[in-house]
């Protein structure tokens, strides 16, 4: 139907490409005729382990409180992130997902005329927003070895530039820049551009996460952004949260709307933060996951990209192809030619079971 409301519609919302997930186990099932129980998903780096037990058991004590609006302020979610990290209550803002805190970062210092630097094959929730906001977004391309290379994004900078994104470990390459890379940045970035380190996926990282909260408890214009939907099995509830100086995390909860953490998500988020031992399960899964695929790689003769994270590239010649052939047996994965890169797939590690139903239908379908 055309109705005259469309023809005022927002030029960067009838531009935005939407950002396309990983396929819904039930989707796949209907398209292809499979059963859902014979499917796995290695497609949104997902926890491979399921949900922490501890926020489990909290959010059954919590179910019959859904009938109140949670807590608008997350005072307990908040005072538990600040104790963990050794910060103030006031330099946490939590989020629906930590995507909320970076469309948040778009309304707080995405104005017209600003620009944003990130780097080519990053997370695309940066340029989305970006183009949400209609300012400038410059992509950066990466090393030869697929990291993000921060000469060249500082080098991009100008007076124009609010937010500079570095993704680490970097989704969907899964490489990570260094503690010395990271300092080495950090004394040469203009003081007028706010840094995001996304890190999504420090607590289950496959090698050393740089000391990034440094530089928030030197107050420094930095924000550290993490979530609970990767290490902590907690990607359904939606929950992320960013570290920062009090007077930009203010700035965050001015643009955010009252409620926009649930009930249940701000007790799991409470009680998942004790849950070490869901953490170790995980690092060790992962660890063995990439292993294993990576010798599966070897074998196959098929180039990978050396991960730091519980997901990997794999160089397969046409990813849609493969990734097509793949659903149609069952296994979903991601292709990636929407971040540029059409000769990669990217898979994320899941129980060894599901690691060895991928490899198999992998050999299968080359
Ligand atoms: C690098 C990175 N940042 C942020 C997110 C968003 O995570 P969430 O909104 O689930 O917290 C993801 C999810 O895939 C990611 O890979």
């Amino acid at each position: 139907m055309n109705f005259p409301i469309l023809e005022k519609l927002n030029p960067a919302v009838a531009a935005l490409q939407p950002y396309e997930p990983g396929r819904p186990i039930e989707e796949v099932a209907r398209e292809f005729g499979l059963d859902p129980d014979d499917i796995v998903k290695l497609a949104s780096n997902e926890s491979a382990i399921g949900t922490s037990p501890k926020a489990l058991a909290a959010m059954q004590v919590a179910l019959p409180e859904s009938y109140r609006y949670p807590d608008g302020g997350a005072w307990h979610l908040r005072n538990k992130l600040a104790e963990h990290y050794g910060v103030d209550r006031d330099q946490i803002a939590v989020g629906n997902g930590s995507n909320e805190i970076l469309e948040l970062l778009g309304h707080a210092f995405m104005v017209p005329g600003t620009s944003v630097v990130s780097s080519a094959h990053a997370f695309i929730v940066y340029k989305l927003v970006a183009q949400l906001f209609g300012i400038e977004q410059r992509e950066i391309p990466m090393t030869s070895g697929l990291v993000h290379d921060l000469d060249a994004m500082l080098a991009a900078i100008d007076e124009t530039t609010t937010l500079v994104f570095v993704c680490n470990p970097n989704n969907p390459t899964g490489t990570i820049v260094s503690n010395d890379a990271v300092c080495r940045f950090m004394e040469r970035v203009p003081e007028h551009v706010l840094v995001v380190f996304d890190e999504a996926y420090a607590e289950i990282a496959l090698s050393p996460m740089p000391d990034t909260l440094q530089y928030v408890h030197d107050n420094r214009p930095v924000i550290v952004t993490r979530t609970f939907s990767k290490a902590y099995g907690l990607a359904g509830l939606r929950l992320g949260y960013g570290i920062a100086p009090a007077s930009i995390i203010h700035c965050l909860q001015q643009a955010r709307q009252p409620f926009n953490v649930n009930l249940l998500a701000q007790v799991a988020g409470c009680a998942a933060l004790d849950d070490d031992a869901f953490i170790k399960a995980g690092v060790a899964t992962y660890h063995a996951g990439k292993a294993y695929v990576e010798a599966a790689c070897r074998k196959l003769g098929l180039p990978f990209i050396p991960t730091a994270a519980n997901f990997m590239l794999i160089e397969v010649g046409d990813g849609a192809a493969v990734t097509g052939a793949l659903q149609a047996k069952g296994i979903i994965i991601r292709p990636v030619a929407g971040y540029g890169l059409p000769q990669y797939i990217r898979m994320n590690f899941g129980t060894a079971a599901e690691n060895e139903r991928f490899v198999d239908a992998l050999t299968d379908v080359l």
